[in-house]
């Protein structure tokens, strides 16, 4: 299984000290943009690929409806845990700790997959996305939402921040990447954000964030398995 253990460590660190509620406030509105973009039909098998503390991967199973089940995926225990204590109420929902690129299911598992903001952690991005690809049916699809991508430039200095490896592509990058890994990209889109700046924040990082929210906004491709 390959993947950074700086970059687990940090997100272990982010599950235990309530950053994965965080992100989930951070990222909800965008993301939810990219959620209902995707061709989800009842009964079907979902995946959702950096879970986090599960926010997504409970919509999809949702989304899914009777009949329907979900599957996210962390390599950080701590995130499984806080997604596995949100959801003991819920049936056909399943935590497991597997890493993108060797992901533990037969070809053709799911139906549909779903990540925000994860993929680009992955060490090899053109691997990740040929393992995904391999689960998914042919026509299924797979639909990325980031925000840390070349045409966001607030995000470059996100590495040397967290100190930790991330692939850093740009929109057309992505696109190439997926074609490139067999997902035939269908739709890539920007998700804005109305929401205003938190207010602890310093003046400076409201600017920031009001441009990315209203002016760049999260990158979403969707790509079809063959
Ligand atoms: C920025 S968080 C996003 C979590 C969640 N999707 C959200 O939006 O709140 C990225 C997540 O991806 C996980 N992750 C990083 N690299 C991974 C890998 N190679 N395989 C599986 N999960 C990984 C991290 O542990 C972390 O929980």
């Amino acid at each position: 299984m390959s993947y950074s253990k700086d970059t687990q460590q940090l997100f272990d660190n982010w599950a235990t000290s309530g950053r994965a509620e965080g992100m989930e406030r951070g990222h909800w509105t965008r993301a939810l943009q990219a959620l209902q973009n995707m061709p989800i039909s009842q009964g079907e098998r979902l995946l959702d690929l950096g879970c986090g503390n599960g926010w997504a991967t409970r919509w999809l199973l949702e989304r899914s409806g009777l009949g329907g089940s979900a599957i996210g995926i962390d390599v950080a225990d701590s995130m499984l845990q806080r997604a596995r204590s949100q959801s003991v109420e819920l049936s056909n929902i399943e935590f497991v700790n597997a890493a993108f690129d060797e992901l533990p299911w037969p070809d053709h598992s799911f139906d549909h997959a779903f990540s925000m903001e994860a993929i680009y952690y992955a060490p090899d991005i053109a691997q990740a996305l040929r393992s995904i690809a391999r689960v998914l049916r042919p026509g299924g699809t797979f639909t990325m939402c980031i925000d840390f991508f070349e045409e966001n430039p607030y995000s470059a200095s996100w590495p040397t921040r967290l100190s930790i490896e991330m692939k850093r592509l740009s929109e057309s990058g992505w696109v190439k990447a997926f074609e490139d890994a067999g997902l035939s990209v269908e739709d890539h889109f920007r998700c804005l954000d109305d929401r205003p700046p938190e207010a602890s924040a310093t003046p400076e990082q409201q600017q920031e964030t009001l441009d990315f929210r209203q002016n760049i906004g999260s990158l979403a491709v969707r790509g079809r398995a063959q």
